[in-house]
């Protein structure tokens, strides 16, 4: 077992820091605060008696961390991992650790950062009870990469760089890290238009997470997240999420989404659903000129 789980603090800050501004700073420290008090996995316990942090915990939770929930995560892994066996691969935000710890099952060198000590030390657990070895598990902010220029073969990161702080700025720092010819894969950006860019806005009330929403999390379109990865070459795009899914809170709008919206929106033919799908992905490669 060689897993590292460095949770303690921020590492020292390097030269991609100095450009951060104070109101990034601000709504980093908001962005931290908010998962390391809302951890994604713990909003589905269930059973209150399984108790946090032990090999029944993360099992009681994978049906629904990604990778099991939606079927094309895991064909993605499936298929990266298929080209990245024996490479490394940074994962950023990487939660409790479920898509990382897919990739090491199928020989990928995985190194796994969040900004959230609490995530960290919950993916450090969770690969000791299963005894899953990480290159390393670190606390660090996707702003500001600890990691030297050209460090990783792939880059992995799935729901966190539009919930990041500057989107912008976390997409350069990854095309940073690659090797030339290294992969970006970077899946569920927010889209806009879409079904839940609809409801966000329909009524002040949230209707994501179960009671409080991350502080940040920007919606884009297409056209603009493309945008963002100027430098890189884009290889495959996916529209995500284009049924309406289960939603957690409640009151009158959840109630309204549950059974109105829900079911009406469901009804539309998949090509016509899948113009208003609320998550988008996109591979793409570091040229290898750099
Ligand atoms: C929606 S959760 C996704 C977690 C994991 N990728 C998964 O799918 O289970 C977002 C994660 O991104 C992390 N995160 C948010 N902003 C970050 C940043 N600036 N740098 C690194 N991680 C960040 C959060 O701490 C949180 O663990």
């Amino acid at each position: 077992m060689n897993t590292r789980a460095a949770v303690a603090e921020l590492p020292e800050r390097n030269d991609q820091d100095d450009s951060l501004c104070q109101a990034t700073e601000e709504r980093v420290a908001s962005i931290r605060s908010y998962w390391d008090a809302h951890p994604l996995g713990l909003q589905y316990v269930s059973d209150p008696e399984v108790p946090v942090g032990t090999p029944e915990f993360f099992a009681h939770i994978q049906p629904w961390m990604n990778p099991y929930k939606f079927p094309w995560i895991m064909e993605r892994i499936e298929a990266e991992s298929a080209r990245l066996k024996g490479k490394s691969l940074l994962e950023i935000g990487c939660g409790m650790g479920y898509d990382s710890l897919e990739f090491i099952r199928r020989g990928v060198r995985v190194t796994a950062v969040d900004l959230s000590p609490r995530a960290v030390e919950f993916c450090g657990q969770h690969f000791q009870v299963v005894g899953a070895d990480a290159e390393e598990i670190r606390v660090d902010n996707a702003l500001s990469l600890s990691f030297p220029d050209e460090s990783f073969d792939a880059v992995w990161s799935n729901g966190v760089l539009h919930a990041s702080g500057d989107t912008q700025k976390a997409i350069d720092e990854v095309f940073r890290v690659l090797k030339p010819g290294g992969r970006a894969i970077i899946s569920h950006f927010y889209r806009k238009p879409s079904w839940m860019y609809l409801l966000k806005h329909a009524g002040r009330a949230n209707i994501e997470y179960d009671d409080e929403d991350p502080p940040v999390n920007e919606f884009y379109t297409e056209a603009e997240i493309e945008a963002m990865f100027h430098k890189f070459q884009i290889v495959e795009t996916y529209r995500e999420h284009y049924r309406a899914l289960p939603v957690a809170r409640s009151g009158f709008k959840a109630f309204l989404y549950r059974f109105l919206f829900r079911p009406a929106y469901n009804l539309l033919p998949v090509p016509l659903a899948k113009r208003f799908a609320y998550k988008y992905s996109v591979v793409a490669v570091k040229p290898a000129t750099g």
